[in-house]
């Protein structure tokens, strides 16, 4: 590591957050009745985004999509086998609710997405792939093949709120 590629990691992280953070601010401005502020932070949400990419590519970071699906894999079962459960335990014996509802429910939905990775691996070697859209929970995230039928096995959200991503 030189002090440049910490200084990009450093700058990746923080701009992605100023993202997430900006996006968040604009739709509290939009239920607070200022909709000009809502554009304003939308815009710079935007930007800030574009700034997390271009640092993440000259980190190097952004390699063949194969290579992609592995780190992508690596980075979620993480998550799953040792960051949230750390997190969910320290979080009951603080009696933190909101955290550790916030900790399950990103839990449980990061498993489906290494899953889901690791089923997209599998595709790529194929000739032809099955086309199918990806439905997102808008309340914890969870990710489902196709639409669904039903509440969210994670919130309890009924599947037709999700949001289809083409
Ligand atoms: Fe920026
Ligand atoms: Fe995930
Ligand atoms: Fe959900």
């Amino acid at each position: 590591m030189t002090k440049t590629s910490d200084n990009l990691a450093a700058a990746f992280a923080g701009e992605s957050q100023a993202n997430r953070r900006y996006q968040a601010f604009a739709e509290q401005a939009e239920k607070d009745g200022f909709p000009q502020v809502a554009k304003l932070f939308r815009a710079a949400a935007h930007a800030e985004a574009i700034h997390a990419q271009n640092h993440l590519k000259a980190l190097g970071e952004v390699k063949s999509t194969a290579e992609n699906l592995q780190a992508a894999i690596d980075g979620e079962n993480y998550e799953v086998v040792s960051m949230y459960p750390e997190f969910i335990k320290a979080a009951e014996e603080e009696a933190q609710k909101r955290a550790v509802t916030s900790f399950k429910w990103a839990y449980e939905v990061e498993m489906v997405h290494e899953a889901l990775y690791r089923k997209a691996v599998e595709m790529l070697g194929k000739e032809s792939l099955p086309q199918v859209d990806y439905y997102v929970c808008p309340f914890c995230g969870y990710t489902h093949e196709g639409p669904l039928e039903g509440r969210c096995p994670v919130c309890g959200t009924p599947g037709e709120k999700f949001t289809r991503m083409g």
